[in-house]
């Protein structure tokens, strides 16, 4: 039997659901139960009734899967494997913020642990973030912690009041503008469709702005032959894969989340073969019954 086989065969005798972000391998991709953006991924993980969730993506994603439904036992396939803009803000810096505008609704970006979450009135991702803003009563929004998707979002409600903070994804940070100009001219008559996590010049320059299913969705819908892609590189493995009369392109060759790789499929067969030795997501009980409001709540936003 090959490693894939293996781990096929492991998870279904220890009834294990393998969740996975367009950004993993696309080995990873290939053999996982559902592949996803975050949303989908919340929504599935909200929705499964096996009794073990492994999650091929980064902590942030396995922590909601918990907080969405408690009863599961969550495993991440790398404890080390971080998320650099999750980092950027913590729950005092919420807090501080909240009492200076009291009357603003903190929405969160999913990209952030279960204690900032815990501190937030409603959690967005990048798809619905524009979605679930607007529905929101309040003029003030503090938005956190991604500066960018915050702009983008703020741009089409300017009846809104936004208060940033200064987060965003190193990864996307790096797709800069000038070598967009040089792939373009490259790359004559393709579309540009990039991230919302992309600087705003990034998306200035682009055709399209989604998250990483909507880009997916945009290349399996249009006519164009040719795309340059302003996001991480694993999802070339879907796009590639369902239109291989198409072509993609990178805007640079540093569009890689190093902890999104860290997801392996060795360290996958390795977790199904010790399950019950791995330490599974834990998350204190206060912390448990504030965090998943405002994720209950993106889900009943975003529909
Ligand atoms: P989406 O899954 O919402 O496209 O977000 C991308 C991301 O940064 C995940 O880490
Ligand atoms: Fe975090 Fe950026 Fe990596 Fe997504 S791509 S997990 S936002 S560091």
């Amino acid at each position: 039997m090959n490693l894939s086989q293996e781990i096929l065969k492991q998870k279904k005798e220890k009834d294990v659901v393998i969740l996975a972000h367009y950004y993993v391998d696309g080995a990873v991709q290939e053999i996982a139960d559902f592949v996803g953006d975050s949303y989908a991924l919340a929504k599935k993980a909200a929705e499964t009734d096996a009794k073990n969730i492994l999650f091929a993506g980064v902590p942030f994603m396995g922590e909601s899967a918990k907080l969405l439904n408690p009863d599961k036992h969550v495993y991440m396939v790398d404890t080390t494997a971080g998320c650099a803009m999750a980092d950027m803000i913590d729950a005092k810096e919420v807090k501080r913020v909240r009492t200076q505008y009291p009357k603003a609704a903190v929405v969160c970006y999913v990209n952030s642990s279960a204690e900032v979450k815990a501190e937030s009135d409603v959690c967005v991702t990048s798809s619905n973030a524009v979605r679930v803003t607007e529905k929101l009563p309040q003029k003030q929004i503090y938005f956190i912690p991604d500066s960018h998707l915050a702009h983008f979002v703020a741009e089409s409600m300017p009846e809104k009041e936004f208060i940033y903070h200064d987060g965003c994804c190193p990864v996307h940070q790096k797709i800069d503008a000038d070598s967009l100009k040089k792939a373009k001219e490259k790359h004559k008559g393709a579309k540009v469709l990039s991230h919302p996590e992309c600087a705003e010049d990034i998306l200035a320059l682009s055709d399209y702005v989604g998250s990483t299913a909507d880009i997916i969705h945009y290349a399996r819908e249009d006519q164009t032959k040719e795309y340059i892609i302003a996001t991480e590189t694993g999802v070339f493995y879907q796009l590639e894969k369902e239109n291989p009369d198409k072509k993609f392109y990178p805007v640079t060759d540093c569009q890689v989340c190093p902890d999104m790789k860290k997801v392996t499929l060795e360290k996958i067969l390795q977790i199904l073969e010790h399950l019950e030795e791995q330490k599974e997501i834990v998350l204190e009980e206060h912390i448990m019954t504030q965090a998943k409001l405002p994720l209950e709540k993106m889900l009943a936003l975003a529909e």
